[in-house]
């Protein structure tokens, strides 16, 4: 298997035959992520011919622009863009794409420059004050695509995106009404929340769809089911997403909207946690808890803070022990936050060669810490400079690297964390 790689903080281009190879060839300091093209392009391929309708990427999910060429080149041709940056990125990435504005609060400035600068068209909004911030920045545009989005529940999913956004159903009909008035194509979007564990997240959301084009009487032309499609990760084992689908496409047939309205989806995590893993380096072991280089404050947010269980593997040397244990993880951080409780169970990558098995799985490698110091001592004399305590990469480089266009490192930080 052929991997890309690119290097934190330089943008190296390396391609190697397995994670293997690459740390022996180069013994990576600081944590490397591996990019595999063909998972995205796949995962891509499927969504184009399965989807009942129009497939937006979520490009918060991972915005590399790598990413973003491969998923253009496999057909999606639409991008939900979440901010400013997100917007100049795709823009400037993939000239033609549609760009579809999705964060349902924005400055007036960003819908401006969007609007008139980069041709954005849709919006979406859930109160009167948005739509009217949208009028303004557009200066009554008659060719806006502007979506309301409703609050629905989360309950079915693994990270909630009820409280946040979303009219509730007292206000959505007067806010449909309002809309309608001032958009070209009227549409209902809603989000059921991330790695929603059953197809039945969809039904019931578009039933609040229902209710709220029946209040309203309005014309409804365009559908826009959101993101939330899951993954496979150690102890979630979703349905296969064609259930997804066959739910969607059944329940948006029965909705009483315009025999010409579109399907949307905004997938963000199921377009992109094949693309890639991250190689950290575990610098100490103590008991059943190990020190590693990268955390809460890096590419690991949701393994610190929402208690994810990424997939794990340790890289050793075939003749290591592979016994099977149950791991918590500390980040390079000095806060007892950066932690990592886990469990991660680790297995000596000889014992069936996961790797190449499991491709549904966003995967964090380890490299075992005696291997790494015999290796770091041969080739790095300046080894003791860094046991003063200090991050190799903490909070700091983790902001700098939000949206600021770095590609190695957006790729690191977004790959694997649901910020934004
Ligand atoms: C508006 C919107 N659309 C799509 C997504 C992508 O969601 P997922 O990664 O669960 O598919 C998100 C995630 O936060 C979102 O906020």
């Amino acid at each position: 298997m052929l991997f890309h790689v690119i290097f934190w903080g330089s943008l190296e281009l390396h391609q190697h035959h397995s994670a293997h190879g690459l740390i022996q060839a180069l013994s990576p300091v600081e944590p490397v992520t591996l990019v595999r093209p063909h998972a995205a392009a796949r995962a891509a391929r499927f969504f184009i011919e399965r989807f009942p309708g129009t497939t937006m990427y979520a490009v918060k999910a991972n915005p590399s622009p790598d990413l973003l060429r491969v998923l253009w080149d496999s057909g999606v041709t639409h991008y939900d863009v979440a901010s400013i940056a997100e917007v100049r990125l795709v823009a400037r990435t993939l000239p033609k794409a549609v760009l579809c504005f999705m964060h349902p609060v924005k400055a007036e400035e960003a819908i401006s420059e969007a609007y008139w600068k980069h041709g954005v068209r849709t919006f979406s909004l859930d109160t009167m004050d948005e739509l009217q911030k949208i009028v303004r920045a557009t200066e009554g545009a008659q060719d806006l695509n502007l979506l309301v989005r409703l609050r629905v529940s989360s309950d079915h999913s693994k990270l909630s995106l009820a409280a946040k956004f979303g009219a509730e159903p007292e206000d959505v009909a007067e806010l449909l009404m309002a809309t309608r008035q001032a958009s070209d194509a009227l549409g209902i979007c809603f989000h059921v929340g991330s790695q929603a564990m059953t197809p039945h997240a969809y039904a019931q959301a578009m039933e609040r769809v229902r209710a709220a084009i029946v209040a309203a009487s309005v014309t409804v032309d365009i559908i826009d089911v959101g993101g939330g499609f899951p993954s496979s990760y150690p102890g979630m084992e979703p349905p296969p997403l064609g259930a997804y689908f066959d739910t969607i496409h059944r329940t948006f047939e029965s909705l009483p909207i315009s025999y010409s309205a579109e399907l949307w989806c905004e997938p963000g995590r199921a377009l992109s946690a094949e693309y890639s893993s991250l190689i950290v380096r575990v610098e100490k072991r103590r008991g059943d808890e190990l020190y590693i280089n990268d955390g809460a404050y890096g590419a690991l947010f949701d393994a610190a803070h929402v208690g994810w269980r990424f997939p794990v593997t340790l890289l050793r040397e075939p003749e290591s022990d592979a016994e099977l244990t149950a791991f918590s993880f500390y980040g390079p951080t000095c806060d007892d936050l950066d932690h990592m409780a886990g469990p991660f169970f680790l297995l000596g990558r000889y014992q069936g060669g996961r790797f190449h098995r499991d491709r549904h799985a966003r995967r964090l490698w380890l490299r075992d810490a005696d291997q790494v110091q015999r290796l770091w001592r041969r080739r790095d004399p300046c080894r003791q400079r860094r046991t003063d305590g200090q991050p190799v990469h903490g909070r700091g480089r983790a902001r700098a690297a939000h949206g600021d266009g770095d590609q190695a490192v957006l790729t690191a930080r977004k790959s694997l964390s649901r910020s934004g």
